[in-house]
């Protein structure tokens, strides 16, 4: 196959703070090969989009960030977020925004329980832990509106408000039936009904009424304490959850702690319209407690490259992904400390690699 003929993409890479930098190298290491096997070419283009950057010219990203990025066919992300730089200012000032300039308003968090690895919850099976989480990305109850009031008095507060749209709560909810269609046809909706006396009885409405559009699909709301606890106690009750922006959030790290950890969970900021590019980032973030001590686990980036590489289109490169990462798995021999191992990042990334 001549160069003219292979199919290429255009790919962004943000790998910014701490571990995100470790895991991003190894993630684009592996997807080479990939491509490389698959016929065809990612053309990467690396940001430096950062806290590191922010300490040196005031900004996470320049005024022009979000433009440049638009002309990609996908961004690879680390993480985001380092000690020294308010979380609220950074993630207000990279992430957040990209995932809401880009309508990225699913946040697709698939987790299952890997060959080769034990669940902390004791007996369980991989075929009993194997879910996704659909978190609504673009509103909710992260938002700007509210503000803080006599700041320093006695009668100081905070307020936050959430926003939920109909139009927005609609359609990841839809998105949630249409893939439960592909998997086991059962869809279970995070409220907090009983005590979020607006928001969450309007997001259940809406539930019900999308609902009754896919009769084929069993739909369940449950309330979001119970539903953590059913994450732990009975998982294999779930597959298909979908939640707001904060109870996804918090629904992620469970889950994937329940299955192979932080370190393994792989997600998606997904425009299903294709009007603008999706974002892949892991779930986890940018752990400063392990940062830059090369044992940050790059499996739940590789993971979330193959996630890319099936948006892309290059669903057989995806596949062989998988695979690479079951087959270093069961093999053992090279695992990061969270997995019980001793292998550094970097290891584990040439693993990978080499199994393709
Ligand atoms: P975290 O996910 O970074 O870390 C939580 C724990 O999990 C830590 O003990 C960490 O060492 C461990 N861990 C995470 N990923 C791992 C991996 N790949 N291999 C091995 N161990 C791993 O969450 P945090 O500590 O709450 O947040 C740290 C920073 O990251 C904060 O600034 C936070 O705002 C940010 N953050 C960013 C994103 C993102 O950019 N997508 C996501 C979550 C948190
Ligand atoms: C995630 C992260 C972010 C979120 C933070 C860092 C703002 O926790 O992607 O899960 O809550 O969306
Ligand atoms: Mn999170």
């Amino acid at each position: 196959m001549t160069a003219a003929e292979r199919r290429a993409y255009a790919v962004a890479a943000v790998p910014g703070d701490g571990i995100g930098v470790d895991v991003t190298v190894e993630a684009r290491t592996v997807l080479d090969a990939a491509a490389e096997r698959h016929g065809f070419t990612l053309r990467w283009t690396e940001f430096d989009y950062s806290c590191e950057r922010y300490a040196r010219t005031g900004a996470m990203m320049p005024d022009d960030g979000v433009a440049t990025l638009a002309a990609f066919d996908a961004i690879l992300l680390g993480a985001v977020g380092f000690p020294g730089v308010p979380d609220h200012v950074s993630l207000w000032g990279l992430l957040i925004p990209l995932r809401r300039a880009f309508s990225q308003y699913v946040n697709l968090r698939p987790v299952r329980l890997l060959p080769g690895t034990t669940s902390v919850l004791a007996g369980r099976q991989a075929h009993e832990l194997e879910m996704v989480i659909v978190r609504e990305n673009s509103e909710g109850e992260y938002s700007t509106l509210g503000g803080r009031h006599n700041e320093g008095q006695p009668g100081e507060f905070a307020l936050q408000e959430a926003v939920f749209t109909r139009t927005g709560v609609e359609r990841v909810i839809r998105y949630a039936f249409e893939l439960a269609r592909t998997r086991s046809k059962r869809v279970c909706s995070a409220t907090k009904s009983n005590g979020i006396i607006h928001t969450m009885p309007f997001w259940d409405e809406i539930f019900a009424s999308v609902a009754a559009e896919y009769p084929d699909v069993e739909a369940e709301s449950c309330h979001i304490d119970a539903l953590a606890a059913r994450m732990v106690q009975a998982p294999d009750r779930l597959d298909v959850v979908v939640a707001s922006n904060l109870f996804g959030d918090i629904l992620s790290d469970l889950a994937a702690a329940v299955t192979g950890g932080l370190g393994m969970a792989p997600s998606g900021n997904i425009n299903p319209e294709r009007t603008h590019p999706s974002m892949f980032e892991a779930v986890h973030g940018s752990a400063p407690d392990i940062a830059g001590q090369g044992i940050a686990n790059p499996v739940a980036q590789v993971l979330t490259g193959a996630m890319l590489l099936d948006h892309l289109g290059e669903a057989e490169a995806a596949t062989a992904v998988r695979a690479a990462v079951e087959k270093v798995l069961t093999e053992g021999r090279a695992l990061t400390p969270d997995l019980g191992g001793s292998a550094s990042t970097s290891e584990v990334g040439s693993a990978l690699a080499e199994a393709l």
